[in-house]
């Protein structure tokens, strides 16, 4: 396994005695960036109307939000202190933010989310709050002062625009310099404030609600149902209420009911197809010069694929799920589409004719290309 961001603690240790537990500070944590990004850059990201992003102020004892896109007029307007901007999905971008959220690949991907990354100047802070998922605040330049608390019960001020706690009692305290990184499980109340301009890189993670889970598998179930038969009452009587709702009615509808029924197999295909669908803002590109087949079947001999940074790729014994499509694979595919998976890319070599032939139809959708 790569070199993970948990210091001297391996990730055995971390999921045993922290995670979804208590709250864990690493100082140096990662500090082998390829490059820093700076602030104009995260700027320019958030004027692109492809990209989240939101402003977050504090002024004039009010908090305010914007989302984006923010133009470089809007920009320019704000002050030297007490604002944040944040950017969402920043490994959908920059490849070496994707590097390092899948360094958390100790998890499932099931359950990683997104890389955010916020820029603040003195003073800037989204307030006091706690998140409903796992987080590790990873500091990248500049130092930010982070406060926690173990008690999350104040609840949030009203009418503001974002979640920020009536009430915050700190417990412990830190200034975060550039590598060192928090790591706070969920419900955990938290209070940032930035004392010289830096970034904070946010390692966000999944945790879908019962609600959201069921819903989506009944959306799932609507498709594949497939049932026999229909009302039938040869033993009807007469009625003297032809309005009414009578329980033999109900009774009847109800065995009709029973039928709708699911097993394992649907419960994992739906987990392989909700799970890897992109996010609603996510579009893929198909470029206009496409490879020929043999072109792109002598890109891959010769370099390799790599998954686009905005794939979903997953996968059981029997199928391949490819941002929220199934594939049942070939057993002579099999292996090279699950190493696909896990590391995002194949290394280059000579791959079978129905393997190339998957990897080119995904290229064509723009969900991965040769490697350089
Ligand atoms: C920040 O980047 O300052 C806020 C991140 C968070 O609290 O989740
Ligand atoms: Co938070």
């Amino acid at each position: 396994m790569r070199k993970t961001l948990l210091g001297a603690i391996s990730p055995e240790e971390f999921l045993r005695d922290y995670w979804q537990k208590k709250p864990l500070l690493i100082r140096q944590a990662w500090t082998d960036f390829p490059e820093l990004i700076d602030y104009a850059r995260l700027a320019q990201l958030a004027s692109r109307d492809d990209v989240e992003s939101r402003l977050i102020e504090y002024k004039n004892q009010r908090w305010s939000m914007e989302n984006g896109p923010f133009s470089p007029s809007r920009l320019k307007r704000l002050g030297e202190t007490d604002w944040t901007i944040l950017v969402q999905n920043m490994n959908h971008l920059v490849p070496h933010i994707s590097d390092l959220l899948y360094r958390f690949n100790f998890l499932p991907y099931t359950r990683l989310d997104d890389l955010m990354i916020s820029y603040a100047p003195p003073g800037g802070t989204v307030g006091p709050h706690y998140d409903s998922y796992d987080v590790f605040l990873l500091q990248v330049g500049g130092q930010k002062r982070w406060q926690i608390s173990s008690d999350d019960a104040s609840g949030f001020i009203e009418d503001a625009p974002i979640r920020v706690l009536k009430d915050f009692n700190p417990e412990q305290e830190w200034v975060l310099e550039h590598g060192d990184m928090l790591y706070l499980p969920p419900k955990y109340a938290h209070y940032g404030v930035a004392l010289t301009p830096g970034m904070t890189y946010s390692i966000g993670f999944r945790a879908p609600k019962t609600q959201e889970i069921a819903t989506k598998f009944l959306e799932y179930l609507q498709d594949e149902l497939c049932l026999e038969g229909m009302y039938a009452d040869p033993d009807a009587t007469v009625t003297d209420a032809p309005a009414k709702i009578d329980a033999q009615f109900v009774s009847r509808i109800s065995q009709m009911l029973q039928k709708v029924t699911w097993d394992e197999k649907n419960v994992t295909e739906f987990i392989g197809r909700y799970f890897s669908e992109p996010k609603a803002h996510v579009f893929f590109d198909q470029t206009d010069e496409l490879l020929d087949f043999d072109d792109f079947a002598a890109a891959v001999t010769r370099h390799g694929v790599i998954l686009d940074l905005k794939s979903q790729m997953l996968y059981t014994d029997e199928c391949i799920y490819m941002n929220g499509e199934v594939l049942e694979c070939e057993p002579e595919s099999q292996a090279a589409l699950q190493t696909l998976a896990n590391t995002r890319q194949l290394a280059a070599g000579d791959y079978d004719e129905s393997l190339l032939e998957t990897l080119f139809t995904y290229y064509e959708y723009g969900y991965l290309t040769p490697s350089a």
